[in-house]
């Protein structure tokens, strides 16, 4: 994945320029940054449903929008409603594609075949994720930990190389947060998928990147977490004092983070580049 001297404007503005990064294949990735700065347009650069103003974005060795099936995408959460009678497992077979399954001879027994092969994949995920014991329980009435499961088996049936996951820690709690990022970074490691997190907050995650993208002030600074994540770096991208602090087993703690959107989205009118 590499951005290059990327730009994206929306509605007329420019909502970042410049950007350059690079993110390694297996790499676990977060985006951080306020709250309207441009996270959710960088991911939707990456899958190419947004054209840029500026630059290039390559993914997976192609331009990006030329992998989508190698691409799993989590979108920014929207809450399903509690009376909402679909399941869980109907919720992950919307991963599939048909494709995939496709029928290399025409007939009835290959079709059964290739739903078979479908249904075992769906089977496979949901076991991955831990939902076996929802997955036929109605989406609306299982808990959002349990809902985060669910959308991410959804994400890796059709065995994606890369995760794109939209704030899928937002509005769990902090045991379901540390459960569903542990959940993550072993999926990451087993299979070799890279994954790029966008994160409101960064501790529950902290201990399993291999990099960081800060979007703030109309671009992005990347890097190692040690680097990027520091007293100094933060403080000036989220223009508000915070600390990294170190616990006495040797984590990183950020502390003083803006909890709610800290600036209202049009500060970047006026942008100045
Ligand atoms: N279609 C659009 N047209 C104009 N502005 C948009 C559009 N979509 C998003 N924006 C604006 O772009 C900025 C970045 O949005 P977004 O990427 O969703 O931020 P984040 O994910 O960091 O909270 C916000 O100020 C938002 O209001
Ligand atoms: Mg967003």
């Amino acid at each position: 994945m590499r951005f290059e001297d990327a730009a994206v404007t929306l509605g007329g503005r420019t909502i970042w320029s410049r950007v350059n990064l690079e993110v390694g294949r297996g790499e676990f990735v977060a985006v951080l940054g306020p709250n309207g700065v441009g996270k959710s347009t960088l991911i939707k650069a990456m899958l190419g449903i947004l054209p840029l103003a500026e630059g290039r974005v390559t993914v997976l060795g192609r331009p990006a929008g030329g992998s989508g099936k190698d691409i799993g995408y989590l979108p920014q959460r929207r809450n399903f409603d509690p009376n909402l009678r679909v399941r869980g497992i109907d919720i992950v077979r919307l991963g599939s594609d048909g494709d995939r399954w496709g029928l290399p001879f025409p007939g009835g027994a290959s079709l059964f075949a290739g739903a078979k092969a479908q249904q075992a994949r769906i089977d496979e995920v949901i076991e991955l994720v831990g939902a076996g014991s929802f997955a036929h329980r109605p989406i609306g009435q299982v808990s959002g930990g349990e809902q985060q499961r669910l959308l991410i088996a959804q994400a890796l049936v059709r065995r994606p190389q890369m995760l794109l996951l939209d704030e899928p820690l937002d509005s769990l709690d902090l045991p379901n947060q540390a459960s569903v990022a542990a959940l993550i970074s072993e999926i990451s490691s087993e299979y070799g998928i890279t994954v790029i997190i966008v994160a409101h907050d960064v501790n529950p995650i902290l201990s399993y990147l291999d990099g960081v993208v800060y979007v703030a002030r109309g671009g992005a600074v990347s890097g190692p977490p040690e680097r990027v994540i520091t007293s100094e770096t933060l403080s000036t991208l989220y223009e508000t004092p915070i600390e990294v602090l170190r616990t006495s087993d040797g984590r990183m703690v950020v502390v003083g983070q803006p909890e709610a959107p800290a600036h209202h989205a049009d500060r970047h009118t006026g942008h100045p580049r």
